[in-house]
């Protein structure tokens, strides 16, 4: 049985006082989440040690996660954060090749297994994100895309880095407009992911968790994940409530 996995990204937004609020009310909720759900939350670089102090104390096992990592150990690389150093805070997850960073920032697929295997090396958890575009969707090339991308990953990686990760299927049409894929449509595309992971290693693809990001909600989590393969979601602007990220979180009990 795969353990279910809530993660909040909270993306580029908080203050120290909105930390403070948010990992402390989650805290002392997570008790009426069962333990058959494992949380995690992804604050801003900024804010990682002031939220590991937090959960640190409490020891309810929320997992710390960053959004974001450079693939390089160390050196002359402004502005960028490696994965020992993530690792040295206590970040057990961190999120790779979220589509804002491939579009935004313009990361390569390249750049994101780099970044994939820096954070294995520091013995921490990959979230590998993965979707398709409207564009892709309308045209009928959401399985191509998605698939594409997770090939770009397991050539680098190789199919057996895959025991000790996580798959956020993201569509990017549903990433902050309201619009969710329906349980349907995201169980088509984690199925795909996991038929395409067990034609070369069945024992990955029957343990991994891909997990589901895009618009997911109270409303709608329940139906998402009672879907057989969607084991979790990845949770933008709904992750920034308490009450309704820990909603979403028991709707995954
Ligand atoms: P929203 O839940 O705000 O749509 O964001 C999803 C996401 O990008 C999580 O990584």
């Amino acid at each position: 049985m795969r353990q279910k996995l809530v993660v909040g990204n909270w993306k580029m937004h908080g203050d120290r006082d909105l930390v403070n609020r948010l990992v402390e009310g989650i805290i002392d909720a997570a008790p009426l989440v069962g333990d058959a759900v494992e949380i995690g939350i992804c604050p801003t670089y900024i804010h990682i040690e002031q939220a590991a102090k937090l959960l640190i104390a409490a020891n309810v096992g929320i997992g710390l996660g960053a959004q974001n990592v450079y693939c390089e150990e160390k050196g002359a690389y402004t502005g960028e954060v490696a994965a020992p150093m993530l690792a040295q805070l206590g970040v057990s997850l961190v999120i790779v090749g979220h589509s804002e960073r491939r579009e935004l920032f313009a990361e390569s697929d390249a750049l994101i297994a780099a970044k994939f295997k820096a954070v294995q090396a520091s013995n921490m958890i990959p979230i590998l994100c993965i979707g398709e575009s409207l564009e892709q969707r309308e045209a009928k090339l959401t399985e191509q895309a998605v698939l594409e991308q997770l090939d770009a990953a397991i050539s680098e990686i190789g199919i057996a880095a895959f025991h000790n990760a996580v798959i956020a299927y993201e569509p990017i049409w549903a990433i902050g407009t309201g619009k969710t894929a329906s349980p349907e449509q995201a169980q088509e595309v984690h199925w795909l992911i996991r038929d395409h992971l067990a034609k070369q290693d069945a024992a990955v693809a029957a343990a991994v968790r891909i997990i589901y990001g895009g618009s997911v909600k109270s409303a709608n989590a329940k139906d998402l994940f009672n879907q057989a393969d969607i084991d979790g979601g990845l949770v933008g602007g709904a992750s920034l409530e308490v009450n309704e990220f820990i909603s979403i979180c028991k709707s995954a009990d």
